[in-house]
């Protein structure tokens, strides 16, 4: 192979960006692979030519594959399926036609016309596919060419070699897949030349003088925005994105989180049930938080687990300025086996400080979750006012009302009660978690004043966040 072998490496490794860059490695690889099979040739090496470009898992096919057309950027994705898809159909007609008959063990003449026969269905499907002179031209030449067209090798490699019994049906099939090769291109040519005519009369039809269409273009919603916000500082420091179903179980939603049925905390978290038909195995509802998560991950991994569960969430609270029955969380959850209270603050702090900035402060109070012990409530100091309470023309600031602080979300080290719904050892591992309420980190940091605007979509409020 090449000495630096290109296919080991990526399209955007190598510094291929567009179709032209592209073609050109083709062509190199193309070079390579005349001088495999001169060498094959002159050897007989014939299986280990087919192995090395076409068929073990190492083959210049699987690589190009993994790691060009599964990395390629999407609009170049087709150029490069179409550039392997002919590469590959190199290798199977010159590993054919630069053998001798005896070689590749046909020795009846029904076997000379099945031998025939693929080469023609190839030819076939290619010339289909060319869609303009240049596509037409490489086809010519790769198949009528003087000095190395597959008419000639097989001239040279079958024809002359063949046993006198076979001679005289190796040249009347080589005659038959003459003509076709010919009139076929022919064929083609006319449609490709007449489809270019039509095409440029359509162009003509165009009055260019006419104002252009002016499409509006969007952008992401600030939610959405916000998300991303926050899933990249949490990135930052090694947690990864995991998503949960919306209908969920009750017990994933509140028994396996330590919530049993009259639990009151039950009462704060009413939500949807969904109408099943009769004799359902059990209730589905919609979520109420993005906790079952905890719960569904813990499930499937085994610690240290450090995820973000970004997604909608449901309750049948009233719509007022800073409630909605249908709203966004994140989730956090790390476990481990050495995970502490300091763990859990340090995070919390590196996170407000990089989504708010370095001058806001935090702190926490007690507070209650049935599924962390200890629970506590997260708050920030008042970014409208600095923490200091008081608003700018005098008075108590009116986001805070005078306290210097406002409420964030709560939190807690994972209750040891919930390691037992997931089969973790309790004496092993601790953990925290944590649930935001997105809309309202929005509402804080944008200074918005009423949740209801994220889901009215008006466009005038959307466009502030572009
Ligand atoms: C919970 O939902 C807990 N699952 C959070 C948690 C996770 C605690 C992990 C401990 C460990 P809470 O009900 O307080 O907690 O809701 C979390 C956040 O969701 C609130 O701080 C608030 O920002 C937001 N929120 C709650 N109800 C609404 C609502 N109706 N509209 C908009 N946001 C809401």
């Amino acid at each position: 192979m090449l000495s630096e072998d290109p296919t080991k490496r990526t399209l955007a490794d190598l510094g291929v960006t567009d179709a032209i860059q592209l073609a050109f490695r083709f062509t190199e690889l193309r070079a390579q692979l005349q001088r495999d099979l001169k060498r094959a040739k002159e050897s007989g090496e014939w299986d280990m030519l087919r192995e090395t470009w076409i068929g073990s898992p190492d083959s210049v096919k699987s690589r190009i594959t993994t790691n060009w057309l599964r990395t390629a950027p999407p609009g170049l994705q087709p150029a490069v399926a179409r550039d392997l898809e002919n590469l590959i159909n190199e290798v199977f007609i010159l590993s054919t036609v630069m053998r001798s008959l005896d070689q590749l063990g046909t020795a009846q003449a029904d076997q000379v016309a099945a031998q025939f026969l693929k080469l023609q269905q190839v030819f076939d499907t290619e010339i289909e596919e060319c869609v303009d002179e240049i596509d037409l031209g490489v086809s010519r030449t790769f198949w009528l060419g003087r000095s190395s067209g597959v008419l000639t090798h097989i001239t040279d490699s079958w024809l002359k070699t063949a046993s006198p019994q076979l001679k005289r049906v190796v040249g009347a099939e080589f005659n038959k897949l003459k003509t076709h090769v010919e009139s076929k291109i022919e064929e083609r040519r006319t449609a490709i030349e007449a489809g270019a005519e039509e095409a440029s009369l359509a162009r003509e039809g165009v009055d260019l003088s006419l104002p252009g269409v002016i499409r509006p273009v969007g952008s992401h919603h600030l939610i959405r925005q916000v998300l991303q916000e926050v899933e990249d500082i949490f990135f930052s420091i090694g947690f990864s994105v995991v998503e949960g179903p919306e209908i969920e179980t009750p017990y994933y939603n509140f028994e396996a989180l330590n919530i049993p049925e009259f639990h009151p905390v039950r009462d704060d978290m009413d939500t949807f049930y969904l109408q099943l038909p009769k004799g359902a195995p059990e209730p589905l509802l919609l979520r109420t938080h993005t906790s079952p998560m905890q719960i569904r991950t813990m499930e499937k991994r085994q610690p240290p687990v450090r995820v973000i569960v970004p997604g909608k969430v449901y309750r049948r609270d009233n719509p007022d300025a800073t409630h909605s029955f249908i709203f966004h969380q994140v989730e956090g959850l790390a476990v481990d086996t050495d995970i502490t209270f300091c763990d859990f603050t340090g995070t919390i702090e590196y996170f407000v400080k990089q989504f708010f900035g370095p001058g806001v402060k935090t702190r926490f109070r007690p507070s209650y979750f049935p599924f962390t012990e200890p629970s506590v409530e997260f708050d920030v100091s008042c970014i409208f006012c600095g923490g200091s309470g008081t608003a700018a023309g005098g008075g108590n600031c009116s986001k805070c009302k005078g306290a210097g602080w406002i409420e964030l979300f709560g939190a807690g080290m994972v209750d040891p009660a919930v390691y037992g719904f997931v089969n973790y050892d309790a004496k092993k591992v601790s953990g925290f978690a944590f649930g935001m309420g997105i809309d309202r980190l929005a509402m804080l940091k944008y200074g918005i004043d009423d949740i209801q605007v994220f889901f009215q979509n008006d466009v005038r409020f959307l466009r502030q966040f572009p």
